[in-house]
């Protein structure tokens, strides 16, 4: 095993630090540093090696991960229908996953904690006023004023606080209230009839109903809860003060965890070898995620991997690749074949989203349905290709009726973005632009194994 006893959650301050806020008042964010120390846990140490043993088993085929949420969430939109809706369509894609891929699936939020964001500039002009970009609710706000830029660090605080309310709401709604999302008789599916493949969705929804009664005329009643099904939070390790402060010792358990989440992630910005959100996510015990772009190289990525996991631990690191659908059919063979042929353990999982982003002619950023739907489906035939597996998926998509992408069932065109775009940052699937994935996927599978 490797030694990390020389390894503490501020160790990450003796490197370089990118994409940090930059707080003007020291003394302030030290208290408030300080009182995040002290307060409680999102997250268990239970939950967190529990998660890792799942992720280890998506990463042999034994289960198949669901990653999704906002691309940022926000302090406004910490409500109950927001954070319903968004676990309403996670669960009833993940129903549409177990039933087609016949495998169970690990659902994994984008959510209670996705409050940080990398930005490729940080200041942004408009009309001849420059000021600091915003970086998530949890640094600084949206509105383009000087005192709503500067980065205030009463807002980790916040941070916490609605990360706390969020799970909190998600864990009871698991708990209770969500049985009947089983049945996709409460399933919107009124797109369908727009779909060129209605057909063929209009049966997997049949089978998967036949299914739910099936189970449920075997379990003398109706289908329990989803309390047995488990559901995990990630977000994007950004703000290392915060991550550091949530990191933490627990009895009986070497080592140390990050417990404002399950599952963090190191975006790409982020991912360099000798920088600080790789020393920091190195020391902390949780499964990790790394995003990987299309203009890394196999000589890069290899000692990533090696730092972030020494011991080869199963489950230990998923590698998130977001290569665009112009660039995954040159760009990911190469890694798949260096990480195979060093005998590396990780879960491949593809976000399809961030390699595919562009802007309208009106000045909107979007996605297109069918280069997301593309760059997975061409995920899928090079990973088979290379005789590795593609263990999942990682969406950024929201339970809203949003127009912020284009395509899908009902054709949304540039002109339908203006009429419900509502992210700050980047754009997500709607609900049924969610769910008509999840079935596309089901068929790919279905076909190319
Ligand atoms: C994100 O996941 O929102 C993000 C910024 O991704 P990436 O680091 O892959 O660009
Ligand atoms: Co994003």
């Amino acid at each position: 095993m490797s030694d990390f006893s020389e390894w503490t959650p501020e160790l990450w301050q003796s490197r370089v630090a990118t994409q940090q806020p930059n707080y003007p008042d020291a003394e302030a964010l030290r208290r408030v540093v300080a009182a995040l120390g002290s307060l409680p846990p999102l997250v268990t140490s239970f939950e967190i090696v529990a998660l890792k043993r799942q992720l280890a088993e998506a990463a042999t085929g034994d289960r198949f991960v669901l990653q999704g949420g906002d691309c940022a969430e926000s302090f406004a939109e910490c409500d109950s229908g927001t954070i319903s809706n968004r676990l309403k369509v996670l669960l009833q894609m993940s129903v549409v996953l177990i039933h087609g891929l016949k495998l169970p699936v690990v659902r994994v939020g984008r959510f209670a904690g996705q409050y940080a964001k990398p930005r490729s500039t940080d200041t942004e002009t408009r009309d001849g006023v420059t000021l600091p970009s915003y970086r998530g609710d949890i640094v600084n706000a949206a509105e383009f004023t000087a005192a709503a830029r500067v980065p205030d660090p009463q807002r980790l605080l916040r941070g916490h606080a609605h990360s706390a309310m969020t799970i909190n709401f998600v864990r009871a709604l698991i708990d209770g209230g969500f049985a009947d999302l089983h049945h996709p008789e409460y399933w919107e599916l009124g797109w369908m009839q727009h779909a060129p493949l209605q057909q063929e969705y209009r049966r997997m929804v049949t089978a998967i109903s036949e299914s739910v009664r099936f189970m449920e005329t075997l379990a003398g009643g109706a289908l329990g809860s989803f309390s047995r099904a488990d559901f995990y939070t990630s977000h994007e390790a950004l703000v290392l003060h915060y991550e550091a402060a949530l990191t933490r010792q627990v009895p009986r358990k070497p080592g140390w965890f990050n417990l404002s989440t399950h599952f963090p992630w190191i975006g790409m910005r982020t991912a360099q070898l000798d920088g600080a959100h790789v020393a920091y996510c190195r020391g902390i015990s949780n499964p990790i995620g790394l995003k990987v772009g299309p203009s890394v190289t196999a000589e890069q990525l290899l000692p990533v991997i090696d730092a972030l996991n020494p011991d080869n631990e199963a489950g230990r690191l998923t590698l998130i690749h977001r290569m665009g659908v112009a660039k995954v059919g040159a760009a990911l063979a190469p890694l798949l074949d260096a990480v195979k042929r060093e005998g590396k353990s990780v879960l491949w999982v593809c976000d399809p989203m961030h390699g595919n982003t562009e802007a309208t002619s009106n000045g909107y950023k979007t996605r297109r349905f069918e280069n997301i739907q593309g760059e997975l489906d061409q995920a899928f035939d090079i990973h088979a290709a290379a005789g590795t597996r593609l263990g999942g998926v990682h969406l950024e998509l929201t339970g809203e009726n949003v127009t912020e992408c284009m395509g899908g069932a009902r054709a949304l065109t540039e002109t339908d973005l203006e009429r419900a775009y509502k992210s700050n940052v980047d754009p997500r699937l709607n609900y049924e632009q969610s769910l008509e994935l999840a079935m596309l996927i089901v068929r790919k599978r279905g076909s190319s194994r």
